[in-house]
């Protein structure tokens, strides 16, 4: 018999970079599988499951902006771009067994939810997993910052974020040899050493509504499971 997961209900942040896996732009069907089987073994595991998804693997606001676009406009173009991202996952999660409910915190109706937090809550107490998409609705504000806002907003007990490294380093592991994980930090330290954890913004809500973050190494089979059991030995915790 498995043990009682360690937390109740989670946020899981995934980056649009994510899904591409090696194909460089757009979504990877065999990535967005990976994954939907990964979260159905947390969910099955009796844990409740929110995700944040990013668009960077579309359109990424900043970058558009770099390409002469308006600023705006290219973060509205990346929040749709999370919708289509969210819609993949959700089919992807729906073809092995999921439940799932996407909600959109700009008004695409047609497509999917509007973002009501109640009934958010509802989906997930009902043992859905529900997707936020369209980041905070709101230009400037990164996907990261989405997911602190829901993860607070939700009362998740942990926000994991999925990286291609297990973990937080004191450097770039790929540029330095000596860099070194950290098992876990607080927010201030990583604010302090501007440690490219979340942006500083994400980052100050986590610590100021006390919210608990995992960063981990999405790639590795069985990862998230392990997390949600209680295993700390993986990824770098992030804490007030
Ligand atoms: P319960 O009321 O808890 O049973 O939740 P439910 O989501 O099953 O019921 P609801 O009647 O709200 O939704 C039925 C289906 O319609 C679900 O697949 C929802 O995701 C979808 N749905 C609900 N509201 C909207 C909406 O505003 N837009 C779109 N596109 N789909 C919606």
């Amino acid at each position: 018999m498995t043990a009682r997961p360690a937390y109740r209900r989670i946020l899981l942040k995934l980056s649009g970079e994510a899904l591409m896996g090696q194909l460089g732009f757009g979504i990877d069907p065999q990535v967005v599988g990976f994954l939907a089987r990964e979260i159905k073994a947390v969910v099955d595991a009796g844990v409740e499951v929110a995700l944040v998804v990013g668009g960077g693997n579309i359109f990424r606001g900043e970058g558009l902006a770099k390409a002469g676009i308006d600023r705006v406009t290219g973060d509205h173009m990346g929040m749709l771009a999370t919708v289509m991202n969210a819609l993949a996952l959700q089919d992807a999660m729906e073809r092995i067994g999921l439940k799932v409910r996407v909600q959109s915190a700009l008004r695409i109706n047609e497509v999917c939810e509007d973002y009501i937090r109640r009934k958010a809550v509802r989906h997930l107490e009902k043992g859905r997993v529900v997707v936020f998409s369209a980041g905070t609705g709101n230009p400037f504000f990164t996907t990261d910052s989405a997911a602190a806002l829901r993860a607070v907003e939700i009362e998740a007990d942990l926000i994991l974020k999925a990286t291609k490294v297990d973990g937080i380093y004191t450097a770039d592991p790929k540029k330095h040899a000596d860099a070194r994980r950290y098992d876990q930090l607080t927010y201030d330290q990583a604010l302090d050493q501007r440690l490219g954890v979340m942006d500083q913004t994400a980052m100050v809500l986590c610590r100021d509504h006390n919210m608990r973050l995992c960063v981990y190494d999405m790639d590795r089979p069985g990862a998230l499971q392990a997390i949600v059991q209680g295993d700390d030995s993986i990824g770098t915790r992030v804490h007030v």
